[in-house]
């Protein structure tokens, strides 16, 4: 798509402004990504400058001139800006309590974080080819999985059911507001439900392989994929080791007890847990931990000179 024209009036250096201008900077590059990538030039529009800018095949560089009110958003998705055809990219995102549960014991996840992160899951969409969730998530919610709260393209749907469980009646399969793809194990009978389109992946005792399913996204020209939920699909990609980036927001709320994030087996030792490198974002009252799982671990020993930073 194409973004909306940019204000060049008095008020253009107003904070919605900037946060707008930086939105269709983001959005004019994972267009630009989606189509033929020739060269790997800045992108401008109107207003924003060389506020991005690419020094190898990486994410693009935050132009040092960058206003302080557009800076946060271009860094926290400029990662995503580093795909293109031939070099794919998979973040997937939680959103969890103080006591790691991404809903109520009933399945309620309405809402555990805050508006601010809720939009930032909408930005994520916008700015993917795919968002994947579990059969889990669209029985408990029947979301809709479109790009509402931003400016935005929808991104194709892909649910994950390998037994062909989930009937035709949830908004996914019949909504026609984007593309769905349920993909059903090999060897399961499949019916396409509604307006679903089939892909059928292989799979060991019914898990499915995630890399197949990838190479098969990827090969119909969705390089770009948000693993989105729940806590089994999500910690599936985690741990088949094929996530590149990993988002949790962590929202100031206590479930008790309730459905698991990240589920992974078990280590004895802290020494063998994963501890990717990572920044920190806030988003209303929720933080953001934006882990890269393809960089360096993180030492646990890292220090700074002031050993309490405060970010809000
Ligand atoms: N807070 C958040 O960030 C967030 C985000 C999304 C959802 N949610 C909440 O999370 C809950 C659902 O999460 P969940 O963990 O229970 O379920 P889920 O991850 O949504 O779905 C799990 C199901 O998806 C299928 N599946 C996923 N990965 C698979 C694989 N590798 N191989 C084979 N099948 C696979 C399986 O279906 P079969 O059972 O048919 O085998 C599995 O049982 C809901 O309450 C929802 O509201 C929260």
């Amino acid at each position: 798509m194409v973004p909306k024209a940019l204000a060049t009036d008095s008020a253009a250096n107003s904070a919605a402004d900037l946060v707008q201008r930086a939105w269709c900077l983001l959005l004019a590059t994972a267009a630009r990504r989606r189509g033929a990538w020739a060269e790997q030039a800045a992108v401008g529009l109107e207003g924003t400058g060389q506020w991005l800018s690419w020094h190898g095949s990486g994410a693009p560089t935050v132009a040092a001139q960058v206003p302080a009110g557009a800076r946060p958003l271009l860094e926290l998705y400029a990662p995503l800006c580093a795909a293109a055809p031939g070099r794919p990219l998979t973040i997937a995102h939680l959103g969890q309590s103080l006591d790691g549960h991404i809903a109520t014991g009933s399945g309620d996840s309405y809402y555990v974080t805050g508006p601010d992160n809720v939009r930032h899951l909408h930005r994520l969409r916008a700015l993917c080819d795919a968002v994947i969730v579990g059969a889990g998530t669209v029985a408990r919610d029947d979301p809709q999985l479109t790009v509402r709260h931003v400016e935005g393209a929808n991104p194709v749907r892909v649910i994950l059911d390998p037994r062909a469980q989930l009937p035709a009646r949830y908004r996914v399969f019949t909504d026609g507001l984007a593309r769905t793809v349920v993909v059903h194990a090999q060897g399961v009978a499949t019916v396409a439900p509604g307006n679903a389109e089939v892909l059928v992946v292989p799979h060991t005792d019914g898990r499915l392989d995630l890399r197949a399913l990838l190479a098969a996204l990827h090969a119909r020209g969705l390089n770009v994929v948000f693993v989105e939920g729940g806590g089994a699909t999500v910690s599936g990609f985690l741990e088949a080791g094929l996530l590149d980036r990993l988002h949790v927001a962590i929202a100031p709320l206590v479930t008790g007890s309730g459905r698991r994030g990240l589920s992974l087996p078990a280590r004895d030792k802290i020494a063998d847990c994963l501890r990717p490198a990572h920044r920190v974002f806030t988003m209303g009252g929720d933080v953001l931990f934006d882990c890269d799982l393809r960089a360096p671990s993180s030492a646990a020993s890292t220090s700074s000179n002031d050993d309490i930073t405060r970010v809000i």
